[in-house]
């Protein structure tokens, strides 16, 4: 493996705040809620926050902890450990690449629906508006249909934007982005949230995210959405972490960043999620309707539902509008950068080629596989590679980076790297939950997935 000097983040706050953008995404805005509320409301913080402490937090830290330690990407930090694992760190990096090529897309469509806010063009049926006139969706994966020009208009702005960033490096490009977007994604959530709940309506919507049903606690599928959401949510088996704490200066507090990362990461989404559900409140109340029936998530809840409330807004509906379908998109490139960045820095410190010409030879590489996307099929593609990659991908290699570096390596020499960097050191503790604990939960969650796939 090449050697290079490796580049630095200007400062320890630079680095939190860029993985935090990495952790806030879609996920956040419009996952998290639909979760909450679906799986037992207030009951649900239970299975949550012991996901969190048991699975985000220490995985968080061994990811943290392997780039600091080896200062490598993904693949250079596991040929460190050993010649034999490298291939584990190009797994989770190629699997970036390619949620970035449809990553993209979604967030080229939010970038669309700035534009489309403004005279609300999704008119009354925004189902139907969504579907046909503006995916043009073809009858299947094997029918392309034709381009839309607006969706690959958006793709290539995204794209040259995400160029540009990884483009300018560590602390020109990513830090300085993150810098300025995280502040704006904050001010903008929170004025949807306040907007949200001085809605008519609000309250309903309120009562039913947090109402706890107890008995949920007690259903197995509650317990692997938490575990799943936590993961997903931490960009945690996507060799980002590991990535991002390469860049680290020698001496940097290792336990107090994931500590931040995770409960920055988890006030966004508990913010987000009062203020779609104050917002789907208002919508269910004005609409005659109980919540139950307006409330949904993902795709649904951002294109079909959402667009429909601000329409019910009336004036200032437009502005909310394009306040919401922006903070995805802001949301979106701090994710898609990081994404970019822990493939890019995987080539470069394997064939030891300058930064400029790795990002600029993945960019064209990913906007063309992105510019498939952009046919009546995008969605199709999208679901197909989704499921995969959310069904084995991350929980794959989550668990086999609990083994390897559990039972391979050595907890005890990452967790004394950690401490030693640290102000607050972590026990013995740690050890049990990555060399037993996270992987338990990790094999029953993957044999529960494949079970439903076949059964
Ligand atoms: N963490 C992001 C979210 O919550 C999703 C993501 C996963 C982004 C993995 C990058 C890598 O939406």
């Amino acid at each position: 493996m090449a050697e290079q000097k490796r580049e630095q983040w200007g400062s320890k706050m630079g680095f939190i705040l860029a993985a935090v953008g990495s952790a806030v995404g879609l996920g956040n805005i419009w996952r998290f809620p639909y979760l909450l509320y679906s799986n037992g409301g207030g009951a649900f913080l239970v299975p949550y926050f012991i996901a969190i402490f048991t699975t985000g937090i220490p995985l968080l830290l061994l990811e943290y902890s392997i780039g600091h330690k080896m200062r490598g990407s993904a693949p250079l930090s596991y040929f460190r450990m050993n010649k034999k694992w490298e291939w584990l760190g190009w797994w989770p990096s190629i699997t970036s690449f390619v949620i970035l090529t449809y990553y993209t897309m979604i967030l080229s469509w939010a970038l669309n629906y700035v534009y489309l806010s403004f005279n609300q063009a999704w008119g009354e049926d925004t189902n139907n508006y969504f579907f046909n006139d503006f995916l043009k969706l073809s009858t299947g994966p094997f029918d392309l249909g034709s381009i839309q020009w607006t969706i690959l208009f958006g793709i290539t702005v995204l794209w040259l934007l995400n160029w540009f960033i990884c483009f300018k490096g560590v602390s020109k490009g990513i830090e300085r982005i993150n810098k300025v977007l995280l502040p704006l994604l904050i001010i903008i959530i929170l004025i949807i949230v306040v907007r949200g709940v001085t809605l008519p309506g609000a309250a309903v919507g309120l009562n039913k995210l947090f109402t706890p049903d107890w008995n949920k606690v007690l259903e197995p599928g509650v317990w692997m959405d938490a575990y799943g959401q936590v993961f997903y949510s931490l960009s945690i088996g996507m060799g980002i972490m590991i990535t991002y704490s390469s860049y680290l200066p020698k001496k940097s507090d290792l336990n107090n960043s994931a500590l931040m990362t995770a409960f920055a990461n988890s006030g966004f989404e508990f913010l987000t999620a009062i203020g779609v559900f104050a917002i789907l409140g208002f919508m269910a109340v004005s609409q005659g309707v109980p919540v139950d029936e307006v409330a949904t998530q993902s795709i649904g809840l951002a294109f079909v539902v959402f667009p429909k409330v601000f329409s019910l807004m009336g004036g200032l509906g437009s502005v909310f509008a394009a306040l919401f379908f922006s903070a995805l998109v802001f949301a979106g490139i701090t994710s898609c950068v990081s994404l970019t960045e822990a493939f890019v820095a995987a080539v470069k410190d394997k064939t030891n080629v300058s930064r400029k010409k790795v990002v600029t030879i993945v960019s064209v590489l990913g906007y063309s596989i992105s510019v498939l996307y952009s046919t009546g099929a995008g969605l199709y593609f999208l679901d197909i590679v989704d499921a995969f990659i959310n069904a084995y991908g991350l929980i794959v290699i989550g668990l086999l980076e609990c083994i390897v570096v559990g039972w391979f390596f050595s907890t005890k020499v990452l967790r004394k790297h950690t401490n030693s960097v640290s102000i607050y050191s972590i026990g013995l503790w740690w050890d049990v939950l990555i060399r037993y604990v996270t992987p338990t939960v990790l094999t029953i969650m993957l044999a529960v997935n494949i079970y439903n796939e076949i059964k």
